[in-house]
């Protein structure tokens, strides 16, 4: 595809041309595309509604341009490298014609079990190549997926299902992780007691546990496959139907369905892969994301098999056998451009160092980070032991609600600098708004970060719920999009993501809200109230520390540490486990009642010497007892 930028000097020119002229710049890099029919009218756009429409009138599908297209050039080519959990375990490479004809033959099951153009499907899967195919599969007959991480617990699992009114549901026996393995399906059942949409499930065999089938609901994916041939139709899809709900935390309440839709989404991801990483025609990528995630979604699936990439799809984790992994499977494949969070980074520079050097990582062209900021330690370790000062770090700020890399370095091309995401790509115009809602004009500053012009993949609504959508977006600052995260901007006009805002909390790169976890807690019956803030941590960026106020007359000890967190494992998944739980007799109040967590966040990162004024609160005596019980 043409639109490979490949000079400082391009990108200037092509980032100016995308601001003066957005609707010609995205028309020419859609051009690159294949569509069934061309659009009438390139955007049309209001953020007070807010509407966003990309390429209207124009029809696509998107398996289209990431498959059938390729097969003429690059049929026989790696779309797909699957490195098993069990590095024992042999390989599996799907060619871009055996992924077609896997994704067309899984198609036609779905059809066969009533799944119609429209309808939602829930995937949870591991990192299996069929997580790839079925995802594909949907997207192929205009089924809208919804991936459901495959290490969310059953209530969780179940409260998407329900948020989308999915019928069909598709998983696994089971999973391996490390040296554990899991009973995915197990998980489903539970989650299936309370689904009532759930025709059908779905289930690949991966471990051969033994399973109950239940009649009239559960069939085999190897069952199902035996009965339709691998020739499926693309089905025609306007550029701005759903492509698939993917659910994120928000700071309150149910998580929310983002919704994709496929047009921009396609023709963004697409532009930004291939201008980040810098990918060339016989590069191996590997970002080491789980599909279950947006980056797993763009930067796994959409974006490189758009391209025409080899991707490569990990499912495992970075320490099993060893803390070598990662880099065992980067000499073993040769991989060219690594793409992963910060978090792993941490966890892999606590490691013997020899883990690193006994592989050959030379084939290393370019690293990338997301999902947090990547602090001065960890961006140094990385170019300095995995590029050996050779490979350029890409690190990538964006959101599940972005879709695509919005601040990034194009690896090797523009310039870079250790915690800073750098430069907007081109079409992204991002502004820092001051404390008075008003856009900071001066180069150098620092603010809250919105995004004042759309881009083709930026999120439409979320599912169910438009109001929510415009209520948590594009209700901070009047026509634009609020991103809940705070920057810095330097002289250079380059930008530097100093976190989060609001009350979600980035933990091992995860995308938390507190008020979620907080309900799961007071759910307790020992428990009266609780707030949740986050505090540094090594290896995870941030992790949660919970207060928490008892009934009059119950003990906090372990054993309700333990029952808190495992009832927080069962809602939500371990993710969100509590590092620490302090019992509190009160939770420092304004007198409106707000808790004030400010404080908190101070008394649990051990910066109780500069909590600044707190003589207006409700009750100042509980800060006392708080900074004498804070766990260290
Ligand atoms: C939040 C979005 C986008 C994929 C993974 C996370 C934080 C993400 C960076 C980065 C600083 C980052 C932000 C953002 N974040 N990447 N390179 N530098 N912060 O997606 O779960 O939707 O979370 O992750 O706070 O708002 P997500």
């Amino acid at each position: 595809m043409s639109f490979q930028i490949k000079s400082f000097q391009e990108y200037k020119d092509n980032y100016k041309k995308s601001i003066e002229n957005p609707e010609s710049f995205w028309e020419e890099i859609a051009n690159n595309f294949v569509w069934k029919k061309k659009w009438n009218n390139v955007l049309s756009w209001d953020f007070s509604k807010p509407e966003i429409k990309w390429f209207e009138g124009a029809t696509l599908n998107i398996t289209e341009n990431c498959l059938d297209r390729h097969l003429e050039t690059r049929g026989d080519k790696t779309a797909i490298l699957w490195e098993p959990n069990d590095p024992k375990e042999g390989v599996i490479k799907l060619t871009y014609k055996e992924l077609h004809s896997k994704v067309c033959a899984f198609a036609n099951v779905l059809k066969n079990n009533g799944v119609k153009k429209g309808d939602r499907v829930c995937i949870y899967l591991p990192m299996i190549p069929e997580l790839a195919i079925a995802t594909l599969a949907c997207a192929r007959i205009g089924a809208i997926h919804s991936i459901v991480f495959a290490g969310f617990s059953a209530t969780a699992l179940a409260s998407r299902i329900n948020d989308a009114q999915c019928n069909v549901v598709i998983t696994s026996d089971g999973s391996y992780r490390g040296n554990k393995t899991i009973d995915l399906k197990g998980i489903v059942d539970d989650a299936l007691e309370s689904t009532p949409s759930i025709q059908t499930s779905i289930v690949y065999k991966r471990t051969g546990a033994a399973i109950e089938m239940k009649a009239n609901r559960d069939v085999w994916w190897h069952e199902e496959l035996e009965k339709v041939n691998d020739q499926c139709e693309a089905e025609e899809m306007n550029a701005e139907d759903m492509l698939f709900i993917l659910y994120t935390s928000g700071s309150t309440g149910k998580p929310k369905g983002m919704v994709h839709t496929c047009g921009g989404y396609m023709v963004y991801t697409a532009y930004s892969f291939k201008n980040v990483f810098q990918y060339e025609e016989n590069d191996v990528y590997w970002c080491t994301a789980d599909i279950g995630w947006i980056t797993g979604h763009s930067y796994i699936l959409y974006g490189p098999l758009a391209n025409g990439a080899t991707t490569i799809m990990f499912e495992g984790v970075p320490t099993y056998p060893d803390g070598g992994r990662f880099w065992e499977v980067v000499e073993k494949h040769k991989v060219n451009q690594f793409y992963t969070a910060p978090t792993a980074i941490r966890a892999l520079e606590k490691q013997p160092i020899e883990l690193v050097n006994k592989y050959n990582l030379s084939s290393l062209k370019v690293l990338g980070s997301v999902g947090e900021p990547i602090n001065a330690e960890a961006w140094h370790w990385y170019d300095d032991n995995i590029g050996k000062n050779n490979a350029p770090i890409a690190d990538t700020w964006w959101q599940t609600e972005t879709g695509g890399i919005m601040i990034s370095s194009l690896a090797g091309v523009t310039p870079q600098k250790p915690t800073f995401a750098t430069l907007p790509l081109p079409g992204i115009q991002p502004v820092l708004m001051d404390a008075e809602g008003k856009e900071i004009e001066t180069t150098e500053a620092e603010g809250r970060l919105a995004i004042k012009f759309p881009w083709p993949s930026i999120a439409r609504s979320v599912y169910g719920d438009h109001q929510r959508y415009k209520d948590t977006y594009f209700s901070a600052y009047e026509n634009k999009y609020f991103t809940g995260d705070g920057a810095l901007r330097n002289k250079e006009g380059q930008y530097r993501i100093t976190g989060r805002v609001d009350d979600v909390i980035i933990v091992s790169g995860h995308n938390l809200g507190t008020a979620p976890i907080e309900d799961v807690i007071n759910e307790h019956d020992k428990v009266v109230e609780s707030a949740i803030v986050g505090f540094p941590h090594d290896i995870k960026g941030n992790a949660l520390y919970a207060y928490v106020i008892l009934h009059d007359g119950v003990e906090g000890n372990d054993t309700l540490r333990l029952e808190i967190n495992s009832q927080i494992a069962d809602s939500i998944g371990p993710i969100a486990k509590l590092d620490k739980i302090q019992f509190v007799s009160g939770l420092p109040k304004t007198r409106s009642g707000k808790i004030m967590r400010r404080i908190l966040r101070k008394v649990a990162a051990g910066e109780h010497k500069s909590l600044g004024d707190i003589s207006t609160l409700l009750n100042p005596e509980v800060v006392d007892e708080i900074i004498n019980g804070v766990l260290v």
